[in-house]
């Protein structure tokens, strides 16, 4: 006989600090609405094919980001470096133009924002979206990928930006 699972769901305090401990890149995800550029920080970028190339990241239900991004025709994801933390920290604040200095950007191939001194961007055309929870699961096509700096990458972990060492 099996045990059945207990009906109940776990402590929110004791489900924030167990995701707290897995360590994540970080990633700026940027659009073109309407001729404005949107933009934000976001550490649950994932790979999700090869073939077709597809990846995702979840966007929050309230984000007034997202309703700009979802009306976009496509987006990019800026793999941050490890010098990029105030970036990062930037594009998750809501009292700022997030574009303005000393964000330094210029428009992609398609139009959507690229920041500088990234380790990586990926252009993405909208593949598919589908509500989940208090969140959105938005998966892109990637339609161009350019490496820049392979070797730095931004991680977030416990709340702090950080550096990866290799062992
Ligand atoms: C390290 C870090 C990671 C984040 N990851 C996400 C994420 O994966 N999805 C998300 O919706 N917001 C994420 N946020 C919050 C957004 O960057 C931003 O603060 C939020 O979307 C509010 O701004 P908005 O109303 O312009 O969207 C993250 C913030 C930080 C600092």
């Amino acid at each position: 006989m099996t045990d059945t699972l207990p009906d109940r769901t776990v402590n929110a305090e004791h489900y924030r600090r167990a995701l707290a401990v897995h360590a994540a890149g970080v990633v700026v995800i940027t659009a073109q609405s309407e001729g404005i550029p949107v933009g934000l920080t976001a550490t649950s970028f994932s790979s999700v094919s090869l073939d077709p190339p597809l990846v995702s990241f979840y966007v929050d239900q309230s984000s007034t980001t997202w309703p700009w991004l979802r009306s976009a025709d496509h987006f990019a994801v800026n793999v941050l470096a490890s010098g990029q933390a105030e970036l990062a920290a930037r594009f998750a604040r809501k009292d700022i133009d997030r574009f303005a200095e000393p964000t330094r950007w210029r428009p992609g191939p398609l139009g959507a924002p690229l920041l500088q001194d990234v380790s990586a961007h990926l252009i993405c055309l909208p593949h598919e979206t589908l509500d989940v929870g208090d969140h959105v699961l938005v998966v892109g096509l990637v339609a161009e990928a350019n490496v820049h700096d392979p070797g730095r990458p931004l991680l977030y972990h416990q709340g702090r930006f950080g550096r990866f060492i290799a062992l």
